[in-house]
């Protein structure tokens, strides 16, 4: 078998995956992208017996978790603790099984960050360099480009982030924007000089091509390869790795105050201080150049992993470097990419709520479409029809089929294998081949084609039963249907071999179904797992159909999104200037009823009303007439205002105005009073 851990010798694998930021839940894409690929690697290895750590952990540091502390008013300790309890626990439903789950806000943590980077710094191994940065006067911070707002440049939108316009997606820099102003006080930011460290990436670059573009030019992903040689291309620069803000890891130097690491320098150095926590041996995983170190993320996150982390571990100088990053692409939901700020996602823990007990059919779907060399699109209907038309009609149907059978026929106890006919051993030299090739595919980290092969072992069973038709011979031949039913039960028991790093919560069941103790990969092969007169116990169905109405349901959901998506991104007009109380207090508006209508003769837009204020009826000349059609108003709730001076408007006076909400695009609607309010009462 083809296996780079095996050609090299390593001994013992380090598995990590991307560190979510702790400023909200995690979605579908964190679980298509990076930890779904990553349990099915850590499953199956550990399956083969092999010596391996997962490590995951909350990424705790970052501009974005202040932002979030800030809009409500918490301090970010609070924001990273709601969410990483929420993150944990979502791994945990969907069986993401991590040796250990961290967080970056730990001790151990900034102890390990603080103290590599001062290996460095002690080193000589840092620029240190004085630049120009936003600074908002009257809160005394430096401010990251998200603390900036202002006007696109491109698209003139008035409310842009100093790092990416949200309307138009333009990447920007916080210097780009016309009006800038400062989140924290609203004021104006000015340019102070403020001093850096930078790792010099150019100094890295030649090593970084040689061990990148021609050591993994075979075995790293074309994508990952890709990205890499398009930033090596470009020439690398120094790059900051250190910041002013007051949260996260303190620089450990003599004057650096007020700044803390980079959140990317800190949060890979997660990895390490994550396998410092699990276990006082970590250095044989970090430090002894027989572990073969895999990096599962997602494809933002390339350059990091790829480039700069590694040259950190170089600059170090006793760590070793990762064997493989297998980085996914991302997963698009509904046509839309997934975004935390838009809520456009479906959140693992609100699809456990509308999906309970269906966490493998989530880690099926998007194992089947894990957007391995391209982006991919999630949608509704796609998960409905895999669910449905794979898992229940393949996968499902053939478990239950022959555990139903054999119960019927059998008493549920596993009936003699006789003589064997051609399609028999056919059946059973074919499956001899599937766990190899399965394995093969994941070594080379292409789930969707090892996750294809597990299901064409059930799709051979289901053909296997189909042809034979046990259901029809038993009453000439129990002998025979004996044999078939033996044959087709040791598929379902070598499925619950092969899918297991698949779908954990299914195999189990079915280990249940079969009484069979959970198995390691090698037992894959020996196609005699239930020997005559094992018995099974009671078959359940393994998966549900799943129903339009909880489809459309779903799609509703999305639509309910998008609409109050785009109520958030129209321009409204710009609030008007303060007024006291008293300026409000003069006017006089009552709730009214209409009693008539009529078009004002030679005009498009006026209506001339009648209308009950409760203190007098009297006649109101309202520019509406494009909106609304006379007959459709008649008796409408209205809140009118009855103070306004008279005006003569087309020979008529108006003694009045009704109050009307205007939408950006100028379409108007009129401004209710709840039911129970007479005519007449004010409104204040
Ligand atoms: O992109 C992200 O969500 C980052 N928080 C990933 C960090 S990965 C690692 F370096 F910790
Ligand atoms: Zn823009």
């Amino acid at each position: 078998m083809e296996n780079s851990a095996l050609e090299k010798n390593y001994k013992r694998f380090l598995v990590t995956s991307a560190l979510p930021y702790a400023n909200g839940p995690i979605h579908i894409g964190h679980l298509a992208g990076v930890y779904v690929p990553a349990d099915i690697y850590v499953r199956f290895l550990r399956m083969n017996d092999e010596d391996v750590v997962f490590i995951g952990g909350s990424d705790e540091h970052g501009v974005p978790i202040t932002i979030k502390a800030m809009q409500e008013n918490v301090a970010p300790q609070e924001i990273v603790d709601r969410y990483h309890t929420i993150i944990k626990k979502s791994f945990e439903e969907f069986g993401i099984s991590f040796d250990i789950y961290s967080r970056t806000s730990n001790k151990i943590h900034h102890q390990t960050a603080s103290e590599f980077f001062r290996k460095m710094y002690d080193a000589g191994q840092f620029v240190e360099k004085v630049t120009f940065q936003y600074y908002d006067e009257a809160t005394s911070h430096f401010l990251a480009d998200r603390y900036i707002t202002g006007t696109c440049p491109f698209c003139n939108y008035e409310k842009a982030y100093g790092d990416q316009c949200e309307k138009c997606g333009t990447s920007l820099n916080a210097t780009d924007l016309i009006n800038p102003t400062s989140v924290l006080s609203g004021n104006a930011p000015v340019m102070k000089e403020t001093r850096h460290w930078f790792l010099p990436l150019e100094q890295y670059e030649s090593w970084l091509k040689e061990w990148i573009l021609v050591d993994h030019k075979d075995d790293w992903k074309t994508n990952v390869y890709g990205q890499c040689k398009s930033w090596l291309d470009q020439g690398l620069q120094p790059r900051a790795v250190t910041r002013d803000l007051d949260w996260g890891v303190n620089v450990p130097v003599e004057g650096a105050d007020g700044k803390v690491l980079y959140v990317w320098f800190d949060a890979p150095i997660g990895y390490i201080s994550a396998t410092k926590e699990l276990t006082n041996d970590w250095e044989k995983y970090w430090k002894d150049k027989e572990t073969k170190l895999v990096h599962f993320i997602g494809k933002d996150n390339i350059v990091f992993h790829c480039i700069i982390f590694p040259a950190m571990l170089k600059g170090e100088g006793t760590f070793i470097l990762p064997d493989n990053v297998p980085a996914n692409e991302f997963l698009n939901l509904e046509g839309d990419k997934i975004s935390t700020s838009r809520n456009w996602a479906v959140w693992l823990h609100e699809y456990l709520k509308d999906f309970p007990e269906k966490q493998d059919v989530l880690r099926y779907v998007l194992t089947s479409g894990a957007p391995e060399t391209k982006d991919n699109d999630f949608t509704w209907k796609d998960f409905q029809s895999k669910n449905n038309n794979e898992l229940v009609a393949i996968l499902g149907n053939f478990i239950n089929r022959t555990l139903v059978l054999t119960e019927k026929f059998f008493g549920g106890v596993v009936p003699l294998q006789g003589e064997l006919t051609s399609l028999d051993k056919e059946t059973l030299d074919s499956m001899q081949h599937f766990p190899g090739r399965i394995a093969a595919s994941i070594h080379h980290y292409r789930f969707r084609e090892a996750l294809a092969e597990t299901m064409n072992l059930a799709r051979l069973g289901n053909k296997y039963l189909t042809e034979n038709e046990p259901w029809k011979l038993f009453p000439t031949d129990p002998e025979r249907v004996g044999t078939i039913l033996n044959i087709s039960l040791q598929i379902c028991a070598q499925l619950s071999i092969v899918a297991e790093p698949f779908l954990p919560f299914s195999t189990e069941k079915i280990r249940q179904m079969l009484n069979l103790p959970f198995m390691k990969w090698k037992d894959a092969a020996n196609l005699d797992w239930l020997g005559a007169g094992h018995r099974l116990n009671p078959a359940a169905l393994l998966f549900g159909k799943i129903e339009d109405q909880q489809i459309e349901a779903q799609v509703q959901k999305l639509h309910d999104t998008k609409k109050v998506n785009e109520s958030k991104t129209v321009q409204h007009t710009p609030m008007k200037a303060a007024i006291e109380y008293d300026d409000f207090a003069k006017t006089d508006i009552r709730v009214g009823t209409i009693l008539e209508v009529e078009k004002v003769a030679k005009t498009n837009k006026l209506l001339k009303l009648k209308i009950d204020t409760g203190i007098d009826v009297r006649t109101v000349v309202s520019g509406i007439a494009e909106y609304f059609e006379p007959a459709d108003i008649i008796g409408r709730k209205v809140c009118i205002l009855v103070n306004l001076a008279t005006k003569n408007l087309k020979g008529i006076e108006s003694q009045g105005m009704i109050l009307m909400a205007e939408n950006p695009d100028g379409k108007l609607f009129f401004v209710n009073a709840d039911e129970g309010a007479i005519n007449g009462s004010t409104v204040k």
